[in-house]
């Protein structure tokens, strides 16, 4: 773990419409976007969280244009590895979260990426299998998060409900 300079935007990468864009904008949860999306959120508590441009992030010098260069780059590596990683196993990568540091005079990924800053859906039936089921009320959360760990391959083999350490898992299983 490294101790970074938090820069205060907050991008979420989407590919298909939920959440607060649905509202926002109108379209029906589900729609795939034309394209994939970035969006910027200034990282204030007290103020919601507001969603805001680039144009924003320039003006109070949040990030400076090669830092935004470098977050951009980094939102779409993120996305195309982990929309691979999610539909090898039958999940569909909706949207998700990325929080940004500073390290040495780079750009570095901060906090987690986990079924609690991203929205996965499995592909056949649809079922939320993120941190909606809690905020939806839809129970099953516990369940939902290793149903993701298991088919990610991170459970134990038998029993224990546990989400094993990654590391020692592979060293075990020589891979
Ligand atoms: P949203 O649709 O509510 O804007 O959320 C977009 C994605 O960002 C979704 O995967 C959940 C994640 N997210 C967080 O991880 N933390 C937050 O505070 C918010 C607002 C969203």
């Amino acid at each position: 773990v490294r101790q970074v300079e938090i820069v205060p935007i907050e991008g979420v990468v989407r590919n298909v419409a939920a959440g607060s864009i649905t509202k926002r904008l109108g379209i029906e949860e589900g729609t795939p976007l034309p394209r994939t999306l970035i969006e910027y959120y200034y990282k204030d508590d007290a103020l919601g969280d507001p969603l805001i441009s680039e144009e924003h992030i320039a003006c109070f010098n949040w990030a400076s244009q090669e830092e935004l260069h470098d977050i951009q780059d980094m939102a779409i590596r993120v996305n195309d590895f982990l929309v691979g990683m999610f539909a090898g196993v039958g999940i569909r990568l909706v949207d998700f979260k990325l929080e940004f540091g500073r390290y040495e005079g780079e750009i570095v990924l901060a906090d987690e990426i986990s079924p609690d800053t991203c929205r996965l859906w499995d592909k056949e039936t649809m079922k939320k299998l993120d941190k909606d089921r809690f905020r939806r009320d839809l129970g099953g959360e516990a369940e939902a998060y290793q149903e993701v760990a298991r088919r990610l391959g991170l459970m134990p083999e038998e029993g224990g409900g546990a989400v094993v350490d990654l590391v020692s898992h592979r060293l075990r299983k020589g891979k």
